[in-house]
């Protein structure tokens, strides 16, 4: 084990990019809540059975993927993979039903699966993801799909493919399953090995394997189009009528099926294709059995989760990540250690008026210090000098240019505020 290296599947973010993280996570906030939702932190880790049976028994993020401990109390607890089962958890729990007919809830933070890394697969990775409980319309599904496709516009990204499914409600699927394993059955000794488990334990994520050759088998089977009941039907068409209708265009993908069982009716990835295999960048859909399969009412739901990480790239190869600067913005430079004193005041003042503010200690020569204060990319240097500061005066250097002004130190906070504005929050100055 190599101790000075994180686990495999994870990464530190280091602070110029947690800039553009921060940057990120503050737009999505501020679409998601201009779109009526509320944000909701649950716990990272929840009851393993939660996820069992929120997300389906023979799921492979149940089978394969979770992060599941055993504690000191004998209970076995697992980190989460995704956020809808802990969602929907906490709606049950907070009785959220009883409070409105319809729940819209967002979250933000960190996912765990086990999973195989590589290029956007990691093992802990970054979801934003939306839930809407309470709404059978269609409505809500188109609505939830453009959101997820206004947001990314926002930050600028317009190639993105939707991919629309439905995978029909518990009775059309029955049929369809039924269908699927007949004309499967045939040709069973074709498939790859996880394929003919699959055929027998969860017939409809063939549809998803990569293989070629099972890809191949599959092309010929029917298509759950044609298997869906009336209502099924009319819900799907009112939910591409609706994309329709705002000019939102979305490709129809009859063998999208999603990786979690929880889904009924509708099922959507957003796309980007130069993301190579793993180009998925968000998955939702409805969820209508969930909140009883849980334990609460017969409520619907649907929703979708984006992956942060998978975000970040796409925008980094579509040039649209923001360049946030990351050292300070004045740097205060006292020239001997008494005036170090003079720099530690004048640093906090400054500090509690929101600047971004470092200081040398005046220890070293002008020299040092200046090459110091280059280096920490401040965009002004206060140089703090013994016969300056006997007339209470002090020397402001604008780097841009080379310039500086000798000012009195009484109107330095004036200064600086006409130059640059507050990065943080202010806290109020000392009682003189
Ligand atoms: P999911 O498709 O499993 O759906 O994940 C959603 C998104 O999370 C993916 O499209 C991808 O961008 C990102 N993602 C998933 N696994 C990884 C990974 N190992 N590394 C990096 N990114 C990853 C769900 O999680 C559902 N809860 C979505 C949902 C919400 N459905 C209804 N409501």
């Amino acid at each position: 084990m190599n101790l000075t290296t994180a686990p495999r599947g994870t990464f530190d973010l280091m602070p110029q990019q947690a800039l553009v993280w921060q940057w990120m996570e503050s737009s999505i906030r501020a679409v998601l809540l201009s779109y009526g939702y509320g944000e909701i932190r649950t716990p990272i880790f929840e009851h393993t059975e939660l996820f069992q049976r929120g997300i389906g028994e023979t799921t492979d993020i149940v089978e394969k993927e979770m992060y599941t401990l055993t504690d000191k109390g004998g209970r076995s607890l697992t980190l989460r993979p995704e956020g809808t089962a802990s969602v929907v958890r906490a709606y049950i729990q907070h009785k959220l039903y009883g409070q409105s007919p319809v729940t819209k809830l967002f979250y933000i933070g960190p996912m765990f699966r086990q999973e195989r890394p590589q290029a956007g697969r990691f093992r802990q990775f970054h979801q934003f993801g939306v839930e809407m409980i309470g709404e059978e319309s269609p409505v809500a599904d188109a609505e939830v799909i453009l959101l997820a496709h206004d947001l990314y516009c926002q930050l600028g990204l317009t190639e993105l493919e939707i991919h629309l499914n439905t995978v029909g409600c518990p009775q059309c699927r029955q049929e369809y399953k039924a269908a699927l394993t007949s004309a499967l059955a045939a040709v069973a000794e074709q498939l790859c090995s996880t394929c003919r488990l699959r055929l027998v334990r969860n017939p409809l994520r063939l549809l998803d394997c990569k293989s070629p050759v099972c890809q191949e088998v599959i092309s010929r089977v029917p298509s759950i189009h044609n298997y869906l009941c009336t209502d099924c039907h009319h819900h799907f068409d009112q939910v591409t009528t609706l994309l329709e209708q705002v000019g939102v265009k979305y490709k129809l993908s009859p063998k999208l099926v999603r990786g979690l069982d929880y889904y009924t009716r509708t099922v959507f990835e957003i796309i980007n294709t130069d993301l190579g295999a793993q180009n998925a960048l968000c998955g939702g859909g409805r969820y209508d059995g969930l909140v009883a399969e849980c334990g609460g009412p017969a409520v619907p739901g649907v929703g979708f989760a984006s992956g942060i990480e998978r975000l970040y790239t796409t925008l980094e190869q579509n040039g649209k990540l923001p360049e946030f600067a990351c050292g300070p913005q004045l740097y205060i430079l006292p020239l001997g250690e008494e005036l170090a004193v003079v720099a530690f005041e004048i640093a906090t003042d400054l500090r509690r008026q929101g600047f971004s503010v470092e200081m040398g200690n005046g220890t070293k020569s002008l020299k040092a210090q200046m090459k110091a204060a280059h280096k920490s990319g401040a965009g002004f240097v206060l140089i703090i000098g013994e016969e300056e500061w006997r007339e209470r005066q002090v020397t402001l250097k604008i780097m841009a240019d080379g310039s500086q002004k000798r000012l009195p130190a009484s109107g330095l906070m004036e200064e600086i505020t006409k130059l640059v504005s507050p990065r943080g929050p202010q806290v109020p100055l000392r009682e003189e």
